[in-house]
C-alpha cells in the first residue's frame, strides 16, 4: 500500500497545475490531473486484470504513470515503470515524479529504452503493459522481440492500426508528421500485422480485446470514391485507421 505524504490540497492543486499532463490521474483531495488522454477510459478498454496481488508488472512507456499506479492499487507486489523520459522524441518525467510523490507510491522507475529491455537488464514480469508505444518505434519488430523477452505471462498491447482494409499483414509508414501531426509516429500496422508480429516473436495465445469493426463492401466503396473526389486520394488508397488491444501469452 502506498504511503500518502502530507501534501495539502493547495500544494497538490498548485503542483499539478504547473505540469503539462498526458494522463488523468486522481491525486486525491478531489484533484485529478488535466491529462489530454482519457486514461480512465483506456483503463476499462485494456481489461487489465482486476486482481494483481502478488504479481509483478512492467509498464513500458509509462509516461505520467497512470497505469503503473493503477497496477500498484490493484495489489501488484512489484511495479516497474520504464520510459525514455527526457530523451529526444520522448516524454518529460515531471508528471510521473509529482504523481508518485503525491500518491506516496512505491512504483519503481527507470529510464530505459524499449530496445534495451532484456531479462538481464530489467528481469521478467508476470504482466507487461505495452500501451501506445509500438507505433512510436522505428523498429517495431525488434521492439516487440525485446518486449517478449521480459514477458513472463501476459502482455497487454494497445496500438494505433492503419490500412484496415488489407487482409495481408502490412504497415503504413509515416516519414513525417502525417499521423496526428506528431513526427514521433512511425508505423501504422494493420490488425494482421500486429498479430503476425506477436506470433513471430513467440506469442502463441492471442486474444483480441478490441479491434476496429469491419467495413461492409458498399460502405468501403463509397468512402473510396468520396476520398478520391474530396481529397485527391487514389481509389485504392485506404484511409481507415483505429486502435486495437490484444492480450498475448506464449503458452
Ligand atoms: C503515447 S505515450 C503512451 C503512454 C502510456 N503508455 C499510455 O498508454 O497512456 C508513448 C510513450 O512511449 C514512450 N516511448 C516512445 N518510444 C520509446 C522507447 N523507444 N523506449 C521507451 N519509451 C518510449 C514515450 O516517451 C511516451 O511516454
Amino acid at each position: 500500500m502506498p504511503d500518502r505524504p502530507a501534501m495539502t490540497p493547495e500544494q497538490l492543486q498548485a503542483g499539478a497545475a504547473a505540469i503539462e499532463w498526458f494522463h488523468r490521474i486522481d491525486l486525491g483531495s478531489g484533484i485529478t490531473t488535466a491529462g489530454r488522454d482519457d486514461s480512465p477510459r483506456k483503463l476499462i478498454e485494456i481489461r487489465m486484470p482486476e486482481e494483481l496481488r502478488g504479481r509483478s508488472v512492467l509498464d513500458i512507456g509509462a509516461y505520467d504513470g497512470f497505469f503503473s499506479f493503477e497496477a500498484e492499487r490493484r495489489g501488484a507486489a512489484r511495479v516497474l515503470a520504464i520510459d525514455n523520459w527526457g530523451r529526444p522524441e520522448c516524454s518529460p518525467k515531471a508528471g510521473f515524479e509529482f504523481a508518485k510523490r503525491a500518491l506516496g507510491s512505491r512504483v519503481e522507475d527507470r529510464t530505459v529504452d524499449v530496445y534495451d529491455l532484456s531479462p538481464e537488464t530489467v528481469g521478467v514480469f508476470d504482466v507487461v503493459l505495452f500501451l501506445g508505444v509500438l507505433y512510436h518505434l522505428r523498429h517495431p519488430l525488434l521492439g516487440l522481440e525485446r518486449v517478449a523477452s521480459v514477458t513472463g505471462d501476459l502482455l497487454i498491447l494497445e496500438t494505433h492500426v492503419d490500412l484496415l482494409d488489407h487482409r495481408r499483414p502490412v504497415m503504413a509508414f509515416y516519414p513525417g508528421d502525417e499521423l496526428g501531426g506528431d513526427s514521433t509516429n512511425w508505423w501504422g500496422p494493420n490488425v494482421a500485422a500486429v498479430l503476425d508480429m506477436l506470433r513471430t516473436v513467440g506469442f502463441r495465445r492471442l486474444d483480441v480485446v478490441r479491434a476496429p469493426a469491419r467495413e461492409g463492401f458498399l460502405h468501403r466503396a463509397l468512402r473510396s470514391v468520396f476520398n478520391a473526389f474530396t481529397k485527391g486520394y487514389r481509389l485504392h488508397d485506404t484511409q481507415r485507421w483505429g486502435r486495437m488491444i490484444v492480450h498475448a501469452r506464449k503458452t
